[in-house]
């Protein structure tokens, strides 16, 4: 199934001191999603924001809350982060040693469930929640921090995810290191959603957001019709 290209700007980059004009300025760019990345100090080494400034931030855009948990444990906190207006809930399966639980709870919240992956973690552990989960999110950096590289051995791991996913309408997503020089080879492995913070946010207008937005889209389209 193909499902079609999404562009998930990461607020993780963009000025925390102004962020309700951050999340309105990238929607107007043409963000499909609004990636909000949340760091415990725990399961990964830095701390990012909660479900307060979620909660704040909800009225300044009508796009897609795609909310990729960085934290251990997740599951005393999932249904505050539904509260607060997350459409996606994102967990780590390394975060906790029930992870279907956790899905399921997502999936009782009412919204879409996803899982992601650190580079590390084999695809296997998916094998028996795929018919549980909306999308799959592959980390191609280590979590906790933008501006990183992009890890060349992902290409292969987004690859054989697409095909595990096979007909299902999983959505494959890809966060860390992604720019218009790496999303080409990211869509050619099967990606749909592509997640970016420093790449679009170093720019510091609504046009350069709307630029660089517009440049992800096409090289992922043209890595994607180059694969076919
Ligand atoms: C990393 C976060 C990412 C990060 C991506 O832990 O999950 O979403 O913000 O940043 P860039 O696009 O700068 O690699
Ligand atoms: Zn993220």
């Amino acid at each position: 199934m193909t499902l079609p290209i999404r562009i998930a700007p990461s607020i993780l980059a963009a000025d925390f001191a102004k962020l309700g004009q951050e999340v309105k300025d990238v929607t107007e760019a043409g963000a499909d999603w609004i990636h909000l990345d949340i760091m415990d100090g725990h399961f990964v080494p830095n701390i990012s924001f909660g479900a307060d400034v979620i909660k704040s931030l909800r009225p300044y855009t009508t796009a897609t809350f795609d909310c990729h948990l960085m934290i251990a444990p997740a599951d005393p906190y999932l249904e505050a982060f539904a509260k607060a207006g997350c459409d996606r809930i994102t967990v780590h399966a390394e975060a906790g040693v029930h992870l279907h639980r956790s899905l399921q709870t997502i999936r009782h919240l009412g919204k879409k469930v996803g899982v992601t992956l650190n580079p590390a973690t084999p695809l296997s552990i998916l094998e028996n929640v795929l018919d549980d989960i909306d999308l799959i999110l592959i980390m191609s950096v280590n979590p906790g921090f933008g501006g990183q590289k992009f890890i060349p051995a992902m290409a292969d791991k987004i690859r054989s995810a697409k095909s595990l996913i096979g007909d299902r309408p999983i959505e494959l997503e890809v966060d860390g290191g992604v720019s218009t020089e790496t999303a080409g080879l990211i869509a050619a492995a099967g990606a749909n959603v592509f997640v970016a913070g420093s790449a679009i946010f170093k720019g510091e207008s609504v046009d350069a957001y709307r630029q660089t937005i517009g440049d992800l889209r096409a090289a992922a389209e043209r890595g994607r019709v180059g694969s076919n």
